[in-house]
């Protein structure tokens, strides 16, 4: 594809990105209000309950997260050998681990008052910053690990806010997952198996008291 057609092409899909994003922000605000009208718990029929809109962002992160990770990295990576990962992409010339990956796009999305924030964490960090702080974080990622399967939605006030706060299972689906945090130097568990619960994805949206 020619420079201009690429830079058109990623222009559009930004924009229609955007438009996609505001209809569904502006759908869960009527919802918001709505609720708060009737009092219904969890959102109404007429919007989207925050459960709802997390679950939909989840799938977004999840598919985003397998795409890159596999048609990306391991293609390129171990398929046919044109360039690395690494955690020290930048100074390497390597592409991002799939999880650095993750976070650059969640701190993005946590700059830009999107209506909800997100996070890859786990109670076996390699990197501290993505360990639990508030107690919800802790409850979650404990009944994602003891109810494999499930999802943990709960509500949280942080600062004077309420959240509806969910969470959901990161899995060690390639033997490149297990290996690299077993063998990772700053990795606090090094007896990940295949299929296990390596942490969480958070997702967290405000809401009305
Ligand atoms: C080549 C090494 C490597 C591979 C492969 C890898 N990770 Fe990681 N992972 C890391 C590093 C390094 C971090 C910390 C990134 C950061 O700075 O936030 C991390 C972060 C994470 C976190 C957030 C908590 C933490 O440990 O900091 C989870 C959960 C996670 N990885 C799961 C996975 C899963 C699931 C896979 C496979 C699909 C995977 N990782 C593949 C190195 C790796």
């Amino acid at each position: 594809m020619n420079p201009i057609s690429f830079v058109r092409r990623t222009a559009l899909s930004l924009i229609r990105t955007d438009v996609r994003r505001s209809a569904l922000l502006a759908s869960v605000v009527v919802g918001a209000a709505a609720s708060s009208a009737s009092c219904s718990k969890g959102g109404s029929a007429a919007g989207i309950s925050p459960q709802s809109m997390a679950d939909a962002l989840h799938a977004v992160m999840e598919s985003d997260r397998t795409v890159y990770t596999k048609n990306v990295v391991n293609r390129l990576q171990n398929v046919e050998n044109v360039i690395k990962a690494s955690e020290h992409w930048q100074d390497d010339k390597a592409l991002p681990l799939p999880a650095q990956m993750f976070r650059m796009g969640a701190e993005m999305v946590s700059k830009k008052d999107a209506g909800f924030t997100y996070a890859l964490l786990s109670e076996w960090p390699v990197n501290k910053q993505n360990a639990p702080k508030t107690d919800i974080e802790k409850q979650g990622l404990k009944f994602i690990v003891e109810n494999p399967g499930k999802n943990f939605y709960g509500e949280e006030e942080l600062g004077g806010q309420k959240y509806f706060t969910a969470v959901y299972a990161d899995k060690g689906v390639a033997e490149a997952c297990i290996k690299c945090h077993n063998g990772h130097k700053d990795s606090p568990r090094k007896d990940f198996k295949m299929g296990d619960v390596m942490g969480g994805v958070v997702i967290r949206i405000p809401i009305s008291s």
